[in-house]
């Protein structure tokens, strides 16, 4: 039987809220339809943003939200999503399908859906084919209070009072989309750009993201760190708060990528395996960060990640839908526990994307609204938001798996806030239920606050518009606590969480 000690006395770091954070990008029917339908819509919405949607998302405490892209953000030109929307320039999205984009979404669109969402706001901004001065002046446009140009062109388009820009991201993926640069080139770039990133509000200075590796790019981190970090006072963060890291999980590799629902056991154990890779990629990362900033000054934050399968048959293959099943539940499971064992580097997460793109938390077609799995993962999860991780170890777990694709069966991660102790565990095995014994050593007597599942017995089980509550959440209740010993039961392929108190 698999054991997991948990030393309740230590807690080692506070869980950014952020970490539960999510993207939304000009892409496929993510902004259009599915989070923004207009004002004119039959659909129900609040100032174009869809109810229903909405009410959905304030169930998982988003924290935070990053716009307007990805790839999308590097050709974005804010001043063409300001103003009269009759009179907004159409675009092509070159990026996403070729369609038009005409730009009915822009930053009053993004700033009040944020705050209808109560969440955190998070501007990527564009350095791949923009200006330092368009830059500049967006910053400027947001968030200045007094008399300027910009202040002053904000309030002639209706809004009076200055923004939120909780974080600002400087160019997005300038290793690929976002202009091909070498990683010399863009620290170089970053160092000029970031200059004009001004804080005009003391109290509430923006968290200034610099651009971070695809995935095992360790020479892109070394470079960039040693050029944006190096030579600066002490007080600065060497001209950044955050630095950037993605990585997706494509089953079966870039060109065939594989399907979102049709898959055998070797499928999921790649899956699995290739998810548990962001613990690597974390580590390695971090040690290179560690060089330069041992004071973990500087946060890591991985704005994009989760599975990228073939498009859903019939979709335009420019639009990344794809559906979502256990599968995908079990890949926000392992991620996110991740992410809080290393809460002390990882300040910011965003799963990709919000709706209807890529491993989405929800899914629409016309005035139907679906939440996939990875959904009620975040529902569970969202307990750790905030809390303070406690150390843990588990130890007899056996590797399961198929080929060479191996993982260790049993995932997780706890946390204490208000007095609870959350505890997030994840069976990574296809078939086969896994027992564990929990200890924890400080606090002998331990009572349940509330249990919760997500699994089902066929691993490719999903939610579809005609039966959306296949895979929900549902109580969670083989489990026996006796003081400080709790004994679980945790069905093959699940995704479980315990509160105790
Ligand atoms: O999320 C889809 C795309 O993936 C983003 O636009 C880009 O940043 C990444 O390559």
């Amino acid at each position: 039987m698999a054991k997991l000690v948990i030393n309740d006395a230590k807690e080692l770091s506070t869980i950014a809220p952020e970490i539960y954070g999510h993207f939304s990008e000009h892409l496929g029917r993510c902004i259009y339809e599915g989070l923004y339908v207009g004002e004119h819509s039959d659909i129900p919405n609040t100032n174009g943003m869809r109810t229903d949607v909405v009410e959905a998302l304030k169930a998982i405490n988003i924290p935070v939200l990053r716009w307007p892209g990805g790839c999308f953000a590097d050709e974005y030109h804010w001043r063409d999503g300001i103003g009269d929307k009759a009179t907004r320039k159409k675009m092509i999205n070159t990026h996403w399908g070729g369609v038009v984009e005409d730009n009915s979404f822009g930053t009053h669109e993004f700033m009040e859906l944020c705050r209808q969402l109560g969440c955190k706001t998070y501007v990527n901004g564009n350095l791949g084919s923009g200006t330092v001065q368009e830059m500049s002046e967006w910053v400027e446009y947001m968030t200045f209070e007094g008399v300027s140009p910009m202040a002053d062109l904000r309030k002639a388009n209706g809004h009076e009072a200055p923004w939120k820009v909780d974080y600002f991201g400087v160019g997005n993926e300038n290793w690929g989309c976002g202009g091909n640069m070498t990683p010399d080139y863009y620290a170089n770039e970053y160092r000029r750009y970031q200059t004009y990133v001004r804080n005009y509000n003391a109290d509430q200075p923006i968290k200034k993201i610099c651009c971070g590796p695809n995935v095992d790019d360790y020479h892109w981190t070394e470079r960039v760190m040693k050029t944006c970090f190096e030579h600066t006072p002490a007080e600065h963060h060497g001209f950044m708060d955050l630095i950037s890291l993605h990585h997706y999980v494509f089953p079966e590799g870039w060109d065939i990528k594989g399907s979102a629902t049709d898959f055998n056991e070797e499928g999921w154990y790649k899956t699995m395996s290739k998810a548990l890779f962001m613990d690597t990629l974390i580590r390695r990362h971090s040690a290179i960060i560690d060089q330069y900033d041992p004071d973990k000054k500087v946060g890591l934050a991985v704005d994009e990640w989760g599975t990228w399968y073939t498009v859903e048959p019939g979709t335009n293959p420019g639009f990344l839908y794809q559906q979502n099943t256990l599968r995908d539940a079990l890949v926000a499971g392992v991620t996110l526990n991740i992410f809080n064992k290393h809460s002390d580097r990882v300040r910011l997460a965003c799963i990709a994307q919000l709706v209807n793109v890529l491993q989405s938390v929800i899914l629409t077609e016309g005035e139907q609204m679906i939440k996939t799995p990875t959904y009620h993962v975040f529902h569970m999860y969202r307990h750790h938001q905030g809390a303070q991780l406690l150390a843990s170890e588990l130890s007899d777990v056996s590797e399961i798996g198929v080929d060479e694709w191996k993982v260790p069966a049993v995932n997780e991660s706890v946390s204490r806030k208000d007095g609870i102790i959350t505890i997030t565990l994840n069976n990574l095995s296809a078939t086969e239920e896994n027992r564990l014994e929990i200890t924890l050593t400080e606090k002998n007597a331990y009572e349940l606050v509330e249990a919760n599942i997500v699994t089902a017995d066929d691993v490719h089980t999903h939610n579809t518009f005609e039966a959306p509550e296949n895979l929900t959440e549902t109580k969670f209740t083989a489990l026996q606590i006796n003081g400080n010993h709790l004994t679980v039961t945790l069905p093959a392929a699940s995704v479980v969480e315990i509160r105790i108190k």
